[in-house]
Protein backbone atom coordinates (compact mmCIF):
# COMPACT_ATOMS: atom_id res chain seq x y z
CA UNK A 1 0.00 0.00 0.00
CA UNK A 2 1.48 3.68 -0.91
CA UNK A 3 1.60 5.60 2.34
CA UNK A 4 0.56 9.14 1.90
CA UNK A 5 -1.17 8.54 -1.33
CA UNK A 6 -2.18 12.44 -1.80
CA UNK A 7 -1.55 13.56 -4.90
CA UNK A 8 -1.37 11.10 -8.26
CA UNK A 9 -0.51 12.36 -11.34
CA UNK A 10 -2.73 10.69 -14.29
CA UNK A 11 -1.65 11.35 -17.60
CA UNK A 12 -3.83 11.37 -20.52
CA UNK A 13 -7.06 11.79 -18.25
CA UNK A 14 -8.90 13.20 -20.76
CA UNK A 15 -9.28 10.40 -22.69
CA UNK A 16 -11.12 7.02 -22.57
CA UNK A 17 -9.70 4.92 -20.21
CA UNK A 18 -7.79 7.84 -18.48
CA UNK A 19 -11.02 9.31 -17.84
CA UNK A 20 -12.88 6.72 -16.17
CA UNK A 21 -10.35 5.85 -13.98
CA UNK A 22 -10.48 9.55 -13.10
CA UNK A 23 -14.36 9.15 -12.55
CA UNK A 24 -13.31 5.65 -10.12
CA UNK A 25 -11.04 7.20 -8.51
CA UNK A 26 -13.51 10.16 -6.87
CA UNK A 27 -15.97 7.56 -6.46
CA UNK A 28 -13.43 5.08 -4.45
CA UNK A 29 -10.86 7.43 -3.11
CA UNK A 30 -12.75 10.42 -3.08
CA UNK A 31 -9.44 11.65 -0.42
CA UNK A 32 -7.16 10.97 -3.44
CA UNK A 33 -6.47 14.61 -4.99
CA UNK A 34 -5.50 13.65 -9.15
CA UNK A 35 -3.22 16.16 -11.57
CA UNK A 36 -3.95 15.52 -14.77
CA UNK A 37 -1.67 15.81 -17.59
CA UNK A 38 -3.04 15.93 -20.92
CA UNK A 39 -2.72 17.98 -24.21
CA UNK A 40 -5.86 17.44 -25.62
CA UNK A 41 -5.63 16.07 -28.98
CA UNK A 42 -8.49 14.92 -30.81
CA UNK A 43 -8.76 11.92 -28.84
CA UNK A 44 -9.03 14.18 -25.52
CA UNK A 45 -12.08 15.49 -24.05
CA UNK A 46 -12.33 17.58 -21.00
CA UNK A 47 -15.69 17.18 -21.29
CA UNK A 48 -14.93 13.31 -20.42
CA UNK A 49 -14.27 14.61 -16.49
CA UNK A 50 -18.40 16.53 -16.08
CA UNK A 51 -18.90 15.74 -12.89
CA UNK A 52 -16.15 15.08 -11.31
CA UNK A 53 -15.21 16.73 -7.51
CA UNK A 54 -13.38 19.84 -9.02
CA UNK A 55 -11.77 20.30 -5.98
CA UNK A 56 -9.09 17.14 -6.28
CA UNK A 57 -8.78 17.43 -9.86
CA UNK A 58 -5.88 20.14 -11.05
CA UNK A 59 -5.97 20.25 -15.16
CA UNK A 60 -2.25 20.68 -16.58
CA UNK A 61 -2.92 21.25 -20.41
CA UNK A 62 0.49 20.01 -21.52
CA UNK A 63 2.01 17.65 -23.81
CA UNK A 64 3.96 14.83 -21.42
CA UNK A 65 7.07 15.41 -23.88
CA UNK A 66 7.71 18.99 -22.20
CA UNK A 67 9.04 18.03 -18.99
CA UNK A 68 10.05 21.12 -17.54
CA UNK A 69 6.66 23.29 -18.47
CA UNK A 70 5.14 20.42 -16.66
CA UNK A 71 7.55 20.67 -13.35
CA UNK A 72 6.99 24.61 -13.96
CA UNK A 73 2.94 23.76 -13.32
CA UNK A 74 2.60 21.34 -10.45
CA UNK A 75 0.65 22.03 -7.89
CA UNK A 76 3.18 20.36 -5.63
CA UNK A 77 6.34 18.55 -5.89
CA UNK A 78 5.13 15.76 -2.93
CA UNK A 79 3.82 13.28 -6.08
CA UNK A 80 2.92 9.85 -4.95
CA UNK A 81 2.22 7.81 -7.72
CA UNK A 82 1.94 8.11 -11.79
CA UNK A 83 -0.43 6.17 -13.77
CA UNK A 84 0.70 6.75 -17.27
CA UNK A 85 -2.08 6.57 -19.75
CA UNK A 86 -1.27 8.81 -22.23
CA UNK A 87 -0.69 7.72 -25.76
CA UNK A 88 -1.57 8.13 -29.29
CA UNK A 89 -4.12 4.62 -29.46
CA UNK A 90 -5.37 4.09 -32.91
CA UNK A 91 -3.91 1.32 -34.65
CA UNK A 92 -5.42 2.90 -38.26
CA UNK A 93 -3.23 6.25 -37.47
CA UNK A 94 -0.64 4.43 -36.95
CA UNK A 95 -0.78 2.84 -40.32
CA UNK A 96 -1.70 5.91 -41.73
CA UNK A 97 1.35 8.05 -39.85
CA UNK A 98 3.26 6.79 -37.35
CA UNK A 99 5.52 9.98 -36.25
CA UNK A 100 3.01 11.08 -33.44
CA UNK A 101 3.28 7.27 -32.05
CA UNK A 102 7.11 6.94 -31.70
CA UNK A 103 6.72 11.26 -30.13
CA UNK A 104 4.33 10.45 -27.70
CA UNK A 105 4.62 6.98 -27.15
CA UNK A 106 7.76 6.52 -26.75
CA UNK A 107 9.54 10.00 -26.21
CA UNK A 108 6.77 11.13 -23.82
CA UNK A 109 6.90 7.69 -21.72
CA UNK A 110 10.50 8.25 -21.55
CA UNK A 111 10.02 11.81 -20.34
CA UNK A 112 7.52 10.90 -18.02
CA UNK A 113 10.07 8.27 -16.08
CA UNK A 114 12.67 11.14 -16.02
CA UNK A 115 9.92 13.05 -14.12
CA UNK A 116 8.95 10.05 -12.01
CA UNK A 117 12.50 9.55 -11.14
CA UNK A 118 12.98 13.57 -10.82
CA UNK A 119 10.17 13.29 -8.15
CA UNK A 120 11.06 9.89 -6.60
CA UNK A 121 7.74 8.63 -6.88
CA UNK A 122 6.51 5.49 -5.42
CA UNK A 123 4.80 4.15 -8.08
CA UNK A 124 4.61 4.34 -11.75
CA UNK A 125 2.01 2.44 -13.36
CA UNK A 126 2.60 2.24 -17.22
CA UNK A 127 -0.39 1.16 -18.83
CA UNK A 128 -0.12 -1.09 -22.10
CA UNK A 129 -1.68 -3.49 -24.25
CA UNK A 130 -2.15 -7.24 -25.24
CA UNK A 131 -1.00 -5.71 -28.80
CA UNK A 132 2.86 -5.74 -28.31
CA UNK A 133 2.74 -9.91 -27.98
CA UNK A 134 1.66 -9.67 -31.64
CA UNK A 135 -1.09 -12.04 -33.11
CA UNK A 136 -2.21 -15.42 -32.27
CA UNK A 137 -3.87 -18.61 -34.13
CA UNK A 138 -6.73 -19.87 -32.70
CA UNK A 139 -5.26 -21.73 -30.04
CA UNK A 140 -3.22 -20.13 -26.72
CA UNK A 141 -3.37 -16.81 -24.98
CA UNK A 142 -0.82 -14.53 -23.81
CA UNK A 143 0.64 -14.44 -20.92
CA UNK A 144 3.65 -12.13 -19.19
CA UNK A 145 6.23 -14.58 -20.28
CA UNK A 146 4.90 -14.63 -24.31
CA UNK A 147 7.29 -12.71 -26.48
CA UNK A 148 7.31 -9.49 -27.57
CA UNK A 149 6.41 -9.48 -31.05
CA UNK A 150 4.59 -6.30 -31.82
CA UNK A 151 2.96 -5.73 -35.72
CA UNK A 152 2.09 -2.37 -36.12
CA UNK A 153 3.32 0.62 -35.53
CA UNK A 154 1.08 1.00 -33.17
CA UNK A 155 2.03 -1.64 -31.29
CA UNK A 156 6.03 -1.83 -31.73
CA UNK A 157 5.72 2.33 -30.18
CA UNK A 158 4.05 0.52 -27.29
CA UNK A 159 6.28 -2.31 -26.90
CA UNK A 160 9.69 0.30 -26.91
CA UNK A 161 7.79 2.19 -24.01
CA UNK A 162 7.37 -0.84 -22.23
CA UNK A 163 11.22 -1.96 -22.02
CA UNK A 164 11.94 1.75 -21.10
CA UNK A 165 9.84 1.31 -18.51
CA UNK A 166 11.11 -1.88 -17.14
CA UNK A 167 14.70 -0.29 -18.08
CA UNK A 168 14.02 2.52 -15.53
CA UNK A 169 12.73 0.12 -12.73
CA UNK A 170 16.08 -2.23 -13.30
CA UNK A 171 19.01 0.88 -13.95
CA UNK A 172 17.26 3.39 -11.47
CA UNK A 173 14.76 0.88 -9.37
CA UNK A 174 11.94 3.36 -10.29
CA UNK A 175 8.98 0.97 -9.02
CA UNK A 176 7.34 0.45 -12.16
CA UNK A 177 4.47 -1.39 -12.81
CA UNK A 178 3.50 -2.61 -16.53
CA UNK A 179 0.02 -3.38 -17.28
CA UNK A 180 -1.28 -5.50 -20.31
CA UNK A 181 -4.95 -5.07 -21.06
CA UNK A 182 -7.31 -6.08 -24.15
CA UNK A 183 -9.76 -4.55 -25.91
CA UNK A 184 -11.76 -2.19 -23.85
CA UNK A 185 -15.26 -0.69 -24.63
CA UNK A 186 -17.59 1.73 -22.46
CA UNK A 187 -19.19 5.31 -22.08
CA UNK A 188 -16.91 8.32 -23.30
CA UNK A 189 -14.63 6.17 -25.81
CA UNK A 190 -13.83 8.02 -29.47
CA UNK A 191 -16.02 6.85 -31.95
CA UNK A 192 -12.74 5.64 -34.13
CA UNK A 193 -12.77 1.96 -32.44
CA UNK A 194 -15.24 -1.03 -33.48
CA UNK A 195 -17.64 -0.28 -30.82
CA UNK A 196 -18.45 3.15 -30.30
CA UNK A 197 -17.99 4.31 -34.36
CA UNK A 198 -20.84 0.73 -34.99
CA UNK A 199 -23.27 2.48 -32.13
CA UNK A 200 -22.80 5.63 -33.54
CA UNK A 201 -23.09 4.78 -37.56
CA UNK A 202 -25.73 2.83 -36.73
CA UNK A 203 -28.53 5.17 -34.92
CA UNK A 204 -27.71 7.71 -37.98
CA UNK A 205 -28.44 4.29 -40.26
CA UNK A 206 -25.30 4.88 -41.96
CA UNK A 207 -22.59 1.68 -43.63
CA UNK A 208 -20.70 0.10 -40.99
CA UNK A 209 -16.85 -0.89 -42.16
CA UNK A 210 -15.66 -4.07 -41.35
CA UNK A 211 -12.54 -5.09 -42.27
CA UNK A 212 -12.16 -7.99 -44.55
CA UNK A 213 -14.39 -10.59 -43.03
CA UNK A 214 -14.52 -9.39 -40.21
CA UNK A 215 -13.39 -12.76 -38.28
CA UNK A 216 -10.89 -11.13 -36.59
CA UNK A 217 -11.25 -11.97 -32.98
CA UNK A 218 -10.35 -9.80 -29.83
CA UNK A 219 -10.69 -10.30 -26.24
CA UNK A 220 -13.34 -7.29 -24.37
CA UNK A 221 -13.39 -5.94 -21.19
CA UNK A 222 -15.42 -3.19 -19.79
CA UNK A 223 -13.59 -0.06 -18.86
CA UNK A 224 -14.42 -0.52 -15.13
CA UNK A 225 -12.65 -3.59 -14.88
CA UNK A 226 -9.85 -2.45 -16.33
CA UNK A 227 -9.47 0.38 -14.36
CA UNK A 228 -10.53 -1.71 -11.25
CA UNK A 229 -7.47 -3.67 -11.72
CA UNK A 230 -5.42 -0.32 -12.02
CA UNK A 231 -6.48 0.61 -8.80
CA UNK A 232 -6.00 -2.68 -7.54
CA UNK A 233 -1.98 -3.20 -8.99
CA UNK A 234 -1.47 1.17 -7.79
CA UNK A 235 -2.54 0.12 -4.47
CA UNK A 236 -1.01 -3.46 -4.03
CA UNK A 237 0.78 -4.49 -7.57
CA UNK A 238 4.32 -5.61 -6.70
CA UNK A 239 7.12 -3.58 -8.22
CA UNK A 240 9.14 -4.61 -11.48
CA UNK A 241 6.13 -6.97 -12.57
CA UNK A 242 3.89 -7.21 -15.53
CA UNK A 243 0.19 -7.91 -15.41
CA UNK A 244 -1.98 -9.05 -17.64
CA UNK A 245 -5.70 -7.97 -17.74
CA UNK A 246 -8.33 -9.54 -19.94
CA UNK A 247 -12.39 -9.71 -19.95
CA UNK A 248 -12.56 -13.49 -20.37
CA UNK A 249 -14.50 -12.22 -23.60
CA UNK A 250 -13.65 -13.02 -27.08
CA UNK A 251 -15.65 -12.21 -30.06
CA UNK A 252 -15.37 -11.81 -33.36
CA UNK A 253 -15.60 -8.24 -35.10
CA UNK A 254 -18.66 -9.46 -37.09
CA UNK A 255 -20.11 -10.88 -34.35
CA UNK A 256 -19.71 -7.77 -32.36
CA UNK A 257 -21.07 -5.54 -35.15
CA UNK A 258 -24.16 -7.63 -35.53
CA UNK A 259 -25.08 -7.86 -31.70
CA UNK A 260 -24.94 -4.22 -31.91
CA UNK A 261 -27.16 -3.48 -34.64
CA UNK A 262 -29.85 -6.36 -32.93
CA UNK A 263 -30.16 -4.48 -30.16
CA UNK A 264 -30.31 -1.04 -32.38
CA UNK A 265 -32.84 -3.11 -34.34
CA UNK A 266 -30.99 -2.16 -36.97
CA UNK A 267 -30.70 -4.23 -40.13
CA UNK A 268 -27.49 -6.45 -40.98
CA UNK A 269 -27.58 -4.57 -44.58
CA UNK A 270 -25.88 -1.76 -43.12
CA UNK A 271 -22.44 -3.51 -42.61
CA UNK A 272 -20.17 -2.69 -45.44
CA UNK A 273 -16.85 -5.35 -45.51
CA UNK A 274 -14.13 -2.75 -46.51
CA UNK A 275 -10.21 -3.72 -47.77
CA UNK A 276 -8.14 -5.38 -44.74
CA UNK A 277 -6.16 -3.28 -42.74
CA UNK A 278 -2.12 -3.60 -43.02
CA UNK A 279 -0.69 -6.49 -41.05
CA UNK A 280 -3.99 -6.84 -39.42
CA UNK A 281 -3.34 -8.78 -35.91
CA UNK A 282 -5.81 -11.97 -36.34
CA UNK A 283 -6.54 -12.96 -32.85
CA UNK A 284 -5.68 -11.79 -29.09
CA UNK A 285 -6.58 -13.72 -26.10
CA UNK A 286 -5.27 -12.65 -22.25
CA UNK A 287 -4.36 -15.18 -19.68
CA UNK A 288 -4.72 -13.27 -16.78
CA UNK A 289 -4.38 -15.48 -14.10
CA UNK A 290 -0.97 -14.22 -12.75
CA UNK A 291 -3.26 -11.17 -11.45
CA UNK A 292 -6.37 -13.49 -10.10
CA UNK A 293 -3.96 -15.19 -8.11
CA UNK A 294 -1.60 -12.45 -6.69
CA UNK A 295 -4.79 -9.90 -5.87
CA UNK A 296 -7.67 -11.91 -6.46
CA UNK A 297 -8.97 -9.71 -9.01
CA UNK A 298 -11.38 -11.20 -12.32
CA UNK A 299 -13.66 -9.20 -14.79
CA UNK A 300 -16.94 -8.64 -13.24
CA UNK A 301 -18.64 -7.28 -16.04
CA UNK A 302 -21.42 -9.67 -17.95
CA UNK A 303 -20.91 -8.65 -21.78
CA UNK A 304 -24.46 -8.47 -22.85
CA UNK A 305 -25.77 -6.47 -20.11
CA UNK A 306 -22.83 -4.03 -20.44
CA UNK A 307 -22.95 -3.52 -23.99
CA UNK A 308 -26.74 -2.55 -23.66
CA UNK A 309 -25.90 0.06 -21.20
CA UNK A 310 -22.72 1.53 -23.32
CA UNK A 311 -25.28 1.52 -25.89
CA UNK A 312 -27.88 3.80 -23.87
CA UNK A 313 -25.06 5.82 -22.81
CA UNK A 314 -24.53 6.82 -26.30
CA UNK A 315 -27.96 7.07 -26.88
CA UNK A 316 -28.46 9.53 -23.81
CA UNK A 317 -25.39 11.55 -24.46
CA UNK A 318 -26.47 13.28 -27.81
CA UNK A 319 -24.28 16.33 -27.07
CA UNK A 320 -20.97 14.37 -26.48
CA UNK A 321 -21.51 12.69 -29.21
CA UNK A 322 -22.71 16.09 -31.51
CA UNK A 323 -18.76 17.31 -30.10
CA UNK A 324 -17.09 14.73 -30.84
CA UNK A 325 -19.01 13.95 -34.36
CA UNK A 326 -17.18 17.17 -35.47
CA UNK A 327 -15.65 17.98 -39.14
CA UNK A 328 -12.10 16.43 -38.22
CA UNK A 329 -13.39 13.44 -37.55
CA UNK A 330 -15.91 12.98 -40.77
CA UNK A 331 -12.70 13.94 -42.49
CA UNK A 332 -11.37 10.96 -40.53
CA UNK A 333 -13.66 8.43 -41.57
CA UNK A 334 -14.11 9.07 -44.94
CA UNK A 335 -10.54 9.16 -45.73
CA UNK A 336 -10.37 5.95 -43.86
CA UNK A 337 -13.00 4.54 -45.54
CA UNK A 338 -12.33 6.32 -48.67
CA UNK A 339 -15.39 5.38 -51.13
CA UNK A 340 -15.66 1.52 -49.53
CA UNK A 341 -18.75 3.14 -46.85
N1 LIG B 1 -8.50 1.50 -25.63
C1 LIG B 1 -8.10 0.27 -25.40
O1 LIG B 1 -8.83 -0.68 -25.69
C2 LIG B 1 -6.76 0.01 -24.75
C3 LIG B 1 -6.44 -1.32 -24.41
C4 LIG B 1 -5.22 -1.56 -23.75
C5 LIG B 1 -4.37 -0.51 -23.46
N2 LIG B 1 -4.70 0.76 -23.83
C6 LIG B 1 -3.76 1.85 -23.49
O2 LIG B 1 -4.44 2.66 -22.54
C7 LIG B 1 -4.03 4.02 -22.68
C8 LIG B 1 -5.25 4.90 -22.85
O3 LIG B 1 -5.98 4.47 -23.99
P1 LIG B 1 -7.32 5.22 -24.43
O4 LIG B 1 -8.10 4.25 -25.23
O5 LIG B 1 -7.93 5.88 -23.27
O6 LIG B 1 -6.70 6.32 -25.40
P2 LIG B 1 -7.34 7.67 -25.95
O7 LIG B 1 -6.79 7.84 -27.31
O8 LIG B 1 -8.83 7.68 -25.76
O9 LIG B 1 -6.77 8.80 -24.98
C9 LIG B 1 -5.43 9.19 -24.97
C10 LIG B 1 -5.30 10.48 -24.17
O10 LIG B 1 -3.92 10.83 -24.10
C11 LIG B 1 -3.75 12.20 -24.46
N3 LIG B 1 -2.44 12.34 -25.11
C12 LIG B 1 -1.99 11.70 -26.22
N4 LIG B 1 -0.73 12.08 -26.50
C13 LIG B 1 -0.37 12.96 -25.53
C14 LIG B 1 0.81 13.71 -25.27
N5 LIG B 1 1.89 13.62 -26.07
N6 LIG B 1 0.84 14.53 -24.20
C15 LIG B 1 -0.24 14.64 -23.37
N7 LIG B 1 -1.39 13.95 -23.58
C16 LIG B 1 -1.46 13.13 -24.65
C17 LIG B 1 -4.91 12.51 -25.42
O11 LIG B 1 -5.20 13.89 -25.48
C18 LIG B 1 -6.03 11.67 -24.81
O12 LIG B 1 -6.73 12.40 -23.83
C19 LIG B 1 -3.08 4.06 -23.87
O13 LIG B 1 -1.77 4.06 -23.39
C20 LIG B 1 -3.38 2.77 -24.62
O14 LIG B 1 -2.24 2.31 -25.30
C21 LIG B 1 -5.88 1.04 -24.47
Amino acid sequence: MIKNKKYIIVTGGCGFIGSNFIHLINELEPETKIINIDCLTYAGNIDNLKGINEQNHFFIKENITNTEAILNKLPVKEISAIVHFAAESHVDRSIQSSNNFIISNVVGTHSMLNLAKHLNIKKFLHISTDEVYGSLGYEGAFTEDSPIKPNSPYSASKASSDLLAYSFYKTHKLPVIITRCSNNYGKLQYPEKLIPLTILRAIENKDIPVYGKGDNIRDWIHVKDHCEAILLLLNKGKEGEVYNIGGNKEVKNIDIVKIILNKLNKPDSLIKFVQDRKGHDFRYAIDFSKIKKQLNWSPKANFEDMIDKTIKWYQQHPEWCENILNKDYQDYISKQYRSSI
